[in-house]
């Protein structure tokens, strides 16, 4: 079967399971394309039997870029499958994405969520080789591998999108707009306070390659515009450390490598 396996990710986590999801797929002799969600790789979509769309929790929801591509998938009858990496809550982000997917005569034949390390703490709170640092990244979801191998077996069970819902998910009601809208605000705050550090930056453009809004640029040094999703990879993963936001992020931690020793 050929399997478009679309993965939105910052600092690594939804990188990291997705990864994971495709060798289980091609252990299963199916052919699996794994795609890097940005803004490019979410036009002209190839036509695929089946869809997988992983995607991360910020702010309550599922990125802006993860809707666009199921509205551009120019496709239908065929099954999704949603999973997403979060550090305490969804709300009802897979609910909407896969009634999105609905509309677009898709239908959702599994689900996954796990918990990984949250990649917002640790760049706003955490100091490296802190306390905070070994607590925050003790929180994620245990026996993963099972539950992937739960997830990919599912994807080929169920024929219809009768997919059996978290319970939290009607609870999500609960969380009033304004909440959602504050805590919303709350990030974007930080969007204009982006800077490289100029006599750090060694100039080697993987925070423009690598943004998937193509929101950085290098104009005499590296500049940002406002188009961002506060996916954090730049500041992760920046070989010198030198993206910064405001002084939040001085000395704090890089999540560089997932390594869930525990597991
Ligand atoms: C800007 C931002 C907002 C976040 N908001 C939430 C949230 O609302 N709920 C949650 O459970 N996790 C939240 N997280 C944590 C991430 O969902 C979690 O760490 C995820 O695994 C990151 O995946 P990634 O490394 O693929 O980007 C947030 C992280 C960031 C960077
Ligand atoms: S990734 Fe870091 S070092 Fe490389 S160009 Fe960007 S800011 Fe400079
Ligand atoms: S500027 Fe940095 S945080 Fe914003 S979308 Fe690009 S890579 Fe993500």
């Amino acid at each position: 079967m050929k399997i478009s396996l679309f993965y939105y990710s910052g600092a690594g986590n939804t990188k990291f399971i997705a990864k994971k999801i495709s060798s289980n797929l091609k252990k299963l002799k199916h052919e699996v394309s794994l795609i890097k969600i940005s803004s490019s790789s979410i036009i002209n979509i190839q036509v695929s039997d089946m869809y997988i769309i992983g995607f991360p929790i910020y702010d309550l929801t599922s990125p802006q870029l993860v809707d666009d591509l199921i509205y551009n998938i120019e496709d239908s009858n065929k099954p999704i499958s949603f999973f997403c990496t979060k550090a305490f809550a969804s709300a009802n982000s897979i609910k909407e994405v896969s009634e999105l997917s609905s509309k677009k005569n898709l239908y959702t034949v599994a689900q996954m969520e796990l918990y990984m390390p949250a990649t917002d703490a640790l760049i706003f709170f955490a100091k490296k080789d802190s306390f905070s640092e070994k607590i925050i990244k003790f929180f994620y979801s245990r026996n993963i591998d099972k539950k992937i191998d739960k997830f990919t077996s599912k994807i080929f069970k169920n024929k219809t999108n009768k997919i059996q819902q978290k319970w939290y998910v009607y609870l999500s009601f609960l969380i009033p707009q304004k909440t959602k809208d504050d805590f919303h605000a709350q990030y974007t705050k930080y969007i204009p306070q982006f800077y490289s550090q100029t006599d750090i930056c060694i100039e080697c453009m993987k925070c423009v390659k690598e943004c998937p809004r193509d929101n950085i640029r290098f104009d005499e040094q590296i500049k940002f515009e406002l188009n961002c999703d506060m996916c954090l990879h730049c500041v992760h993963h920046c070989p010198t450390q030198s993206i910064q936001i405001g002084d939040f992020t001085q000395n704090n931690v890089r999540y560089k490598k997932v390594d869930l020793n525990q597991n």
